[in-house]
């Protein structure tokens, strides 16, 4: 047996990828946003995709500043993760808010999460508005990940190296077991 659900709870059974922290900047102005909804969309060139609601802050910088860094939290940093998309960056600055260490980016202007496990340094390759949303599409020009934790994979056995999944609302996964195909 199947039940309806609303449409409105439709991208709640897909949501859960890694939740990720994106980073952006435009002149002097630095901001963190949350985002649940990102997605690779092309091997070849490397390119991935974040969702990202028009009346924030963010999408305002990374439209008028072209580039941004998805950056992927551990487990540990739900606290901070919960500041960053409780307020916006208009009313706070969330590096200073929140402790999070801004490190230099190798190709980009904004900047790395230190504390976060990975990283991904996109410059704009296209952007689309798509409903009360912006569709950036990122050209990846430079990937990043603390070295004990990736051996090719995230190494999704080590604590350190659980990543977040947003269910929706204030439910949140951690990552589980590693299931090998084969
Ligand atoms: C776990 C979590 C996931 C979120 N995912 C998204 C998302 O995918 N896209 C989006 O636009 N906002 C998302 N948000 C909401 C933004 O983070 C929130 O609107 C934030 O305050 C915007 O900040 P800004 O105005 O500083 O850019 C999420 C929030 C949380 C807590």
């Amino acid at each position: 047996m199947k039940k309806e659900i609303p449409i409105e709870l439709a991208n709640r059974l897909i949501n859960h990828g890694p939740l990720v922290l994106v980073t952006s900047l435009y002149r002097d102005k630095a901001n963190i946003i949350p985002v649940a909804w990102q997605t690779p969309v092309s091997i070849s060139p490397a390119l991935v995709a974040i969702s990202v609601n028009q009346n924030s802050l963010s999408a305002e910088l990374i439209d008028q500043g072209e580039e941004f860094v998805i950056n992927v939290p551990p487990v540990s940093l739900l606290d901070k993760v919960k500041f960053c998309g409780a307020y916006s960056g208009r009313e706070v600055n969330k590096f200073d808010q929140t402790g999070l260490t801004p490190l230099k980016a190798r190709m980009v202007k904004p900047s790395l999460i230190e504390e976060c496990i990975g990283h991904i340094e996109c410059q704009l390759y296209g952007r689309h508005t798509v409903g009360d949303h912006k569709l950036f599409i990122g050209g990846v020009v430079a990937a990043s990940v603390d070295e004990d934790k990736f051996d090719g994979y995230l190494r999704a056995e080590m604590k350190e190296a659980k990543t977040l999944h947003h269910l929706g609302g204030s439910y949140f996964l951690s990552s589980g077991d590693l299931v090998p195909l084969t």
